[in-house]
């Protein structure tokens, strides 16, 4: 089945809730691609800053609330509508339900503003992970892209970079040295990973 999608582009969904800098660092890498294409941008805030970038990017977007993201399959009807094979989460601060995780198992990508496994699970998003980090004195820290499956941030590790922690930081100067990273990282490892994983099915 892949082998005849692979003839066309592989379509992504990049599903964001709020400033999207990754989301459009994707959309730009992308753009051009001869392979894949960012066909959707999922997000569950109609006043996100992410949703200009997608426009900006003439790229789709679906906008819902949480109650119809968890109460019904209408947002997998509509990844399947516009037959996308990978999920990319950027920013996306709901649980992914389990009936979505199961219909793209293994195919959910996402990124963490540490080291995982540590300073991760519910309520560690944005500010809340970099003030931990410094609290607990680490010296280093990083950023973790990996699937996601039932459990907050407790998928498979794809790929770990790490970066100093220098006495002098603030939450604020960490979060800017691990966006660095993440802009860096996130788009050529989802190109990797749809090579060595969606191609070899091929
Ligand atoms: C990133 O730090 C990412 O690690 C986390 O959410 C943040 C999104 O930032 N999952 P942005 O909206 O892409 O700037």
């Amino acid at each position: 089945m892949w082998k005849i999608l692979f003839v066309e582009k592989v379509k992504i969904a990049v599903f964001a809730s709020g400033s999207g800098s990754n989301a459009l660092n994707i959309f730009n890498y992308f753009k051009n691609h001869p392979q894949i294409e960012i066909s959707l941008l999922a997000c569950n805030r109609s006043d996100a800053e992410v949703l200009k970038h997608a426009q900006s990017c003439c790229i789709d977007t679906v906008v819902f609330n949480k109650a119809t993201f968890y109460a019904e399959e209408s947002i997998l009807h509509v990844l399947k509508e516009k037959q996308i094979q990978l999920i990319v989460l950027a920013g996306f601060l709901l649980k992914v339900p389990d009936v979505m995780i199961a219909s793209y198992r293994d195919r959910i990508l996402n990124i963490h503003p540490a080291l995982l496994p540590k300073f991760g699970g519910k309520g560690m998003y944005g500010m809340h992970v970099h003030k931990a980090v410094i609290e607990q004195n680490e010296k280093v820290s990083g950023i973790t892209i990996h699937l996601v499956d039932e459990i907050y941030d407790n998928g498979k590790i794809l790929f770990r970079e790490k970066v100093d922690v220098l006495p002098e930081d603030t939450p604020e100067s960490l979060a800017a040295k691990i966006k660095i990273l993440e802009h860096k990282h996130y788009p050529e490892v989802i190109e990797k990973f749809i090579f060595s994983t969606l191609k070899k099915e091929s």
